[in-house]
């Protein structure tokens, strides 16, 4: 992989960038920046290289139709205010436009292409459609991690016929994803919750060779309370899972990566409720599990102590009730104490555990915050991303 950093002579050169500018939109306008604010450095770095950009970008799902209210043009306005430059949306069919076009007809000193999902051909990887779009640029970079998933015809084609880069923003995410899959510092723990176990599995098979704890928070750690033989009431539990269960414990031993599960919980009869501490076999039939406990939060904090690396990916608890936000608040904390320090190297990834340290005002406190969300967890799965392997 190529990164356009190194990369000299590029005045003049026409980038076809492919951003991931898939924003939430209400009422068209955008409720979250970041991941517009985390691609400015590559714009910033192609504008003092005084190159010409065409950037191209989806947001949300139109499924090739054109779709107004998944229109670019509030993303456009936004970059627009933040570069301080003339963004201009081109909203002409792409199939009547020609390289010429820009920055001859066209004057503006930055062009974003509309939604380039109301193309059906973007989603079928189509070659031709890829073609044409290449033919608009000189040089091809991807700075959408987020995206390179996907085989699209603007993320996996198009690098057939440009010379193709990575951008400032998937170097950082790959580098970040390498020293937790890869080059790996050790002792390295991983932390992962979320709801459905099923939807993890792969991903913990895949670390558990590399890694030295598995620590399972959340709903899917009440299939593990539940299968060691304690009651967990009303508490979220996934169905049928003894057998996922039962494999990661048998491929632990194997591997030797401990498996670690809450020692102890914060229950409440309903989401709305006030917390009470429980251990694992005194949870009531009309009680649900929504935090982990206080000797449980130690434990985990003793585990960070002693690791040099750190995964984190699914909050501890039903956050969203500050009374149940203690567990993921504390390994924030610890993480980020041990991070100032330099003990530690942390990557955090994960839409509910990004939106928690938002709300806690500390996402710039990690090494690595990835936004992306089906991206990072096919990575982390060991999977061949389609947008990573076209430009290696
Ligand atoms: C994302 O938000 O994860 C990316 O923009 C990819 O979006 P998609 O899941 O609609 O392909």
């Amino acid at each position: 992989m190529k990164s356009i950093l190194n990369e000299k002579n590029l005045k003049s050169k026409k980038i076809l960038l492919r951003l991931d500018l898939n924003v939430p939109l209400e009422n068209g306008k955008i409720s979250d920046t970041t991941r517009i604010d985390k691609i400015l450095p590559t714009l910033n770095f192609l504008i003092q290289q005084k190159t010409q950009i065409i950037i191209l970008s989806h947001v949300g799902r139109p499924k090739g139709k054109v779709v107004k209210e998944l229109s670019l043009k509030p993303i456009g306005e936004d970059l627009r205010k933040k570069l301080n430059k003339s963004v201009k949306l081109i909203t002409e069919n792409i199939y009547e436009i020609k390289n010429k076009d820009f920055f001859e007809k066209f004057e503006e000193e930055i062009f974003i292409l509309e939604n380039i999902r109301f193309y059906a051909e973007e989603e079928k990887n189509d070659l031709k459609f890829a073609k044409h779009l290449a033919g608009f640029g000189d040089i091809y970079v991807n700075d959408a991690f987020s995206c390179s998933h996907r085989a699209h015809a603007s993320i996996q084609q198009i690098s057939k016929y440009l010379p193709s880069f990575s951008g400032i923003q998937l170097d950082l995410e790959v580098t970040a994803l390498n020293k937790i899959t890869t080059e790996i510092t050790k002792p390295i723990t991983c932390i992962i919750g979320g709801s459905k176990i099923s939807t993890k599995i792969d991903i913990i098979k895949n670390l558990m060779p590399k890694f030295d704890n598995i620590i399972i928070v959340g709903g899917m750690a009440n299939n593990f309370i539940e299968y060691f033989g304690n009651n967990i009431g009303k508490s979220i539990k996934e169905k049928n899972c003894n057998e996922i269960v039962e494999k990661i414990l048998s491929l632990s031993k194997e591997k030797r990566c401990k498996i670690i599960y809450p020692d102890d919980v914060l229950v409440a009869k309903d989401l709305n409720g006030f917390p009470e501490n429980k251990e694992l076999n005194q949870v009531l039939p009309d009680e649900m599990i929504l935090d982990i406990g206080p000797k449980t939060i130690d434990k985990i904090i003793d585990i960070i102590d002693n690791s040099k690396t750190i995964l984190w990916n699914g909050p501890a608890g039903y956050f969203e009730n500050p009374n149940f936000a203690n567990g993921s608040i504390k390994i924030a904390k610890k993480i980020i104490e041990n991070n100032k320090s330099n003990k530690i190297f942390s990557v955090v990834g994960g839409g509910d555990t990004v939106s928690l340290l938002n709300s806690l005002n500390v996402i710039n406190n990690f090494n690595f915050v990835s936004t992306a969300g089906g991206a990072f967890l096919e990575y982390l799965e060991g999977k061949k991303l389609p947008g990573i392997t076209a430009l290696n």
